[in-house]
Order: C-alpha cells, then sequence, then structure tokens
C-alpha cells in the first residue's frame, strides 16, 4: 500500500464530505485549507504506513503538548514560525517593499502590560550576578530621518536562561527584564540590563522528546526580543542573538538571521551593544499593528509614590 491509496475515489468522497464541499453553507476558504490539510495528514499516514497505535500515540503528544503549554514552543521548533517570516518576507518583495531590520520570530513568551519607562532606564529589578548589558542605538526611517516617537518593547531572559512570568522557580518579580521603552526625542534608544543566557526547551518536554526523535537540540542562542512600535511605521518583530554564543548560527527555533546577530562588546563585568533599527514606512493602520497572536497579559503594577 502507499500514498496512491488517498487518490481512490473512496478517499477522495470521503475527503469532499469532511470538508462539507457539497454543502452550500460554511466558508469556501475553511473547506479548501481542511479539506488539503487532511489529506496531507492521510497522505503521511499512508506513505510511511502510520499504525493505528501511532497515530492516537500521536493525538495524545499534541494533548499533552497543549496541556503543558508547549504549543508555542512547538512552532517555532518545527520551522513553521520562521517559515511565516519567510513568507511575509517574500510578499515584502513582491510587492515591492524596502527591507527594514528583518523581521523574527516572537517566541511565546511575550507579556502584555509592561511598565512604559523612559530610555536609558534599567530593565532588570532583581538580583542578577552576570555582568551588565548596555545597549544603545538609533531608530531610523526609511528616508534616514531619525524616528522620535513610539515604544521599543524589549524581553529577555536573565542570566539563568529564565524569563519572567514563565520562570519554574518562580523567583523572578514581575516583568523583571521587561519594559517599554519611550523612544527619545533625538531617535536614539537606550537601556541596561543584566545579561541574559541561552536556554533549552523544558527538559522531558514535548519539544524536547520530538528533537531527540529527530536527532536535534532544542537550544537557543542568548537574545534579546524586541517589538517596536511608531505612528506612521510598520510594527517590527524581531530580536538578536549574541553573535559569539555557541548557538548563534544553529538556533533550534530558528530566530536567528543575518543581520540580527551583533556581537557583545565584553569589557570587565559590562557588555555593549550598539543596534540600529531600520523601520518601513507604514501604508495603512494596519501595518502599525500588532499581530492578533493570544498573548500573556498582566496588569501594570501600580506606580509607585515618589518616596
Ligand atoms: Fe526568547
Amino acid at each position: 500500500m502507499d500514498a496512491t491509496f488517498v487518490q481512490t475515489p473512496e478517499i477522495q468522497a470521503l475527503l469532499d464530505r469532511v470538508a462539507g464541499v457539497e454543502s452550500t453553507g460554511g466558508d469556501q476558504r475553511m473547506k479548501g485549507i481542511i479539506r488539503d490539510l487532511i489529506e496531507g495528514l492521510m497522505v503521511v499516514i499512508a506513505r510511511y504506513d502510520v499504525s493505528e497505535d501511532e497515530v492516537w500515540n500521536a493525538v495524545t503528544y499534541l494533548q499533552g503538548a497543549a496541556a503543558a503549554g508547549e504549543l508555542g514552543l512547538l512552532m517555532p521548533g518545527v520551522g513553521l514560525e520562521h517559515f511565516l517570516d519567510l513568507f511575509m518576507d517574500a510578499k515584502d518583495a513582491e510587492a515591492g517593499l524596502v527591507p527594514g531590520t528583518p523581521r523574527t520570530i516572537e517566541g511565546p513568551l511575550y507579556v502584555e502590560g509592561a511598565p512604559i519607562v523612559n530610555s536609558g532606564a534599567n530593565l532588570t529589578s532583581d538580583a542578577d550576578d552576570t555582568d551588565t548589558l548596555y545597549m544603545t542605538g538609533r531608530l531610523i526611517g526609511p528616508d534616514g530621518e531619525a524616528v522620535t516617537d513610539g515604544l521599543v518593547h524589549v524581553w529577555h531572559a536573565d542570566s539563568r536562561g529564565f524569563y519572567s512570568h514563565f520562570d519554574p522557580t518562580h523567583e523572578q518579580t514581575p516583568f523583571n527584564n521587561r519594559r517599554r521603552l519611550k523612544i527619545a526625542a533625538d531617535g536614539t534608544y537606550a537601556f541596561q540590563s543584566k545579561m541574559p543566557s541561552g536556554y533549552s526547551v523544558p527538559p522531558g518536554g514535548a519539544s524536547d522528546r520530538l528533537m531527540k526523535a529527530l536527532g536535534r537540540h532544542g537550544n537557543r542562542p542568548a537574545h534579546v526580543h524586541f517589538f517596536i512600535e511608531a505612528p506612521g511605521y510598520r510594527q517590527l518583530t524581531t530580536q538578536i542573538n549574541f553573535g559569539d554564543d555557541p548557538f548563534a548560527a544553529d538556533d533550534f527555533a530558528f530566530g536567528t538571521r543575518e543581520g540580527l546577530l551583533p556581537v557583545p562588546n565584553r569589557q570587565g563585568d559590562s557588555a555593549h551593544i550598539a543596534f540600529d533599527f531600520h523601520l518601513q514606512r507604514s501604508g495603512d493602520e494596519g501595518d502599525e499593528q500588532f499581530s492578533t497572536r493570544k498573548r500573556l497579559a498582566v496588569e501594570p503594577a501600580p506606580e509607585k509614590e515618589p518616596a
């Protein structure tokens, strides 16, 4: 038996019924998507002679991954999140858009509601016995103009590779290493924080098991995530990966991209990264919006009264 079995009239008729092809109700595009998706799964089952046990084990695997909150890790792990970036890049190129700083994966660990602070702020609230990171740069529009208004959202891990709000040790205060920086009036940004470390997928979890089955690892290089929003410019989702990290060129999540690999200038117990962001002008208001992806939302901490 091989994949031609899927092309038999009986299976093709089944697929038509599955996708509601003959029903007048429903959404035409969704019918096409579901038909192709299920047919693709059937082809895999037939081509690899996947057993009934294996199919149900796969269902159990996905249920476990979802329950553990790991679907957002599997998406980059299997390259689908990077594929979305490449697909959007290709559509931009087709539309003749001048590229700015490359976009790259958001990952699953952004938290809404981080404190809004002035450029120059310290992002790290908790003690962390590691080097201090200083990051500086400019925000530049397509005509070389300074982008003087907007927010740079920054989030990164601590020196153990854990993110606040997702820390298995629950040791971090809310929004540690997370802030929304106001762009300075001269079009620059700056912040300091404690150097993040790279990290791996949770040991023994769904992503780890898949990586082992594929002979891959689940490590990411040390990196810093950014969203940039500025009126009149296209929203940018990107991150920098430290160019001197052993996994810089071998990121399990495929987030590393050409142009996003600065090497920190390490001196004594501090490191400096200079990095400019080149923004695209927005074509319409939709360009300035974030994707509607569901993100963890946390009430901002109340402003502290000055002592
Ligand atoms: Fe990350």
